[in-house]
């Protein structure tokens, strides 16, 4: 059920084209910005877009710009989980990595704790409203989700077309704080 809706929600978002993608993307950044927990964090993680989803360049290079640390993943594929590394620069630090998503490359890693985050942006394939997610089908946003801190908000960001009253959800499936698209801000 989940592999089934999962396949539909991204042949749909790839229909997009990219000026529809980057303006949703720029869209979606002004409604981040309007959470006042923002300016406040200190380590916010993100990810790295790829795939026709939500862009999050500016996204990085504005919380570069205001000296808050900025930390994104690395796929650990033996061991299923998220790596996660300071980002201070994204042209310099980076290269394509497991599964064609850019990730900081070798000389350029820098560890961080989950421990130190207190916000973590979150990348889906579909959302519901009620916070659930659905990823590429790795676990790996479940995992690392279980081991940041409690008062860690944890926001996800995506198109509307990726949003639905309900998804097949599974007991591990994490449930988010903040879901904000390009036409609004939900608060779980
Ligand atoms: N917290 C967890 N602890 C142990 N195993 C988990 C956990 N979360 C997910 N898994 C396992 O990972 C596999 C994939 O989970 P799921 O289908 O929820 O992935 P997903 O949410 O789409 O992926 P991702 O989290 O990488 O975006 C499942 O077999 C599930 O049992
Ligand atoms: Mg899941």
């Amino acid at each position: 059920m989940k592999k089934e809706f999962r396949k539909k929600v991204i042949s749909e978002r790839k229909k997009q084209n990219q000026d529809i993608i980057n303006s949703n993307s720029e869209l979606i950044f002004q409604n981040l910005l309007k959470l006042s927990e923002i300016k406040e964090a200190k380590n916010i993680m993100a990810y790295l877009d790829f795939n026709n989803e939500v862009k999050t360049d500016n996204i990085v290079n504005y919380f570069l710009s205001k000296n808050q640390k900025v930390v994104v993943p690395i796929t650990i594929l033996d061991e299923k989980k998220l790596l996660l590394s300071e980002i201070k620069d994204i042209e310099t630090d980076v290269s394509i990595g497991t599964y064609g998503i850019r990730e900081p490359k070798s000389g350029f890693i820098r560890p961080v704790e989950a421990k130190e985050l207190d916000i973590v942006i979150v990348p889906a394939v579909a959302y519901d409203i009620n916070g659930y997610r659905l990823g590429y089908g790795g676990g790996y946003y479940d995992r690392f989700l279980e081991s940041i801190r409690d008062d860690c908000l944890t926001i996800g960001i995506a198109f509307e077309i990726q949003l639905f009253d309900k998804i097949p959800k599974e007991d591990h499936d994490a449930q988010l704080d903040y879901i904000i698209t390009e036409k609004r801000i939900i608060k779980i």
